[in-house]
């Protein structure tokens, strides 16, 4: 049954910063933007890396494995993942080669919005509807 549950103090979620907690079995990633809050399932539309490990700047959210950027007010994916890291010239052939080979399923996974809750804040905490 789903139920209002407390996910973090909102004195640990200041304007501009992100956090993460668990709430009725759910990872979930909250943000403020700006005084507003928001709050999604913490795992990308792509291959569910937990998004409280990459950034959030700008009003966008961007996913610490593929780069893949999403709209923090919506959860809409702004930009697509991208298969490629920084320094990636200086890896190993066999490891390049592995990874050309994983191109075509990288390609043809969907990298679909992130999963919205409902979101308040009451008495000191920041609790979601899950
Ligand atoms: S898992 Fe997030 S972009 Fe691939």
């Amino acid at each position: 049954m789903q139920a209002w549950q407390e996910v973090v103090e909102a004195k640990h979620l200041k304007p501009g910063e992100m956090a993460h907690g668990r709430a009725g079995g759910e990872d979930v990633l909250v943000l403020n933007l700006s005084g507003e809050l928001r709050a999604y399932i913490n795992r990308c539309g792509h291959m569910n890396a937990p998004l409280d490990l990459g950034t959030f700047k700008s009003g966008v959210i961007k996913c610490p494995q593929h780069n893949a950027v999403f709209d923090a007010r919506t959860g809409e994916v702004r930009a697509q993942p991208i298969l490629g890291l920084p320094g990636m010239d200086k890896l190993p052939p066999e490891f390049l080669e592995a990874m050309a080979k994983m191109a075509p399923v990288f390609a043809r996974t969907e990298c679909r919005p992130l999963t919205p809750l409902a979101v308040e804040s009451t008495g000191g905490a920041v609790r979601v509807f899950v």
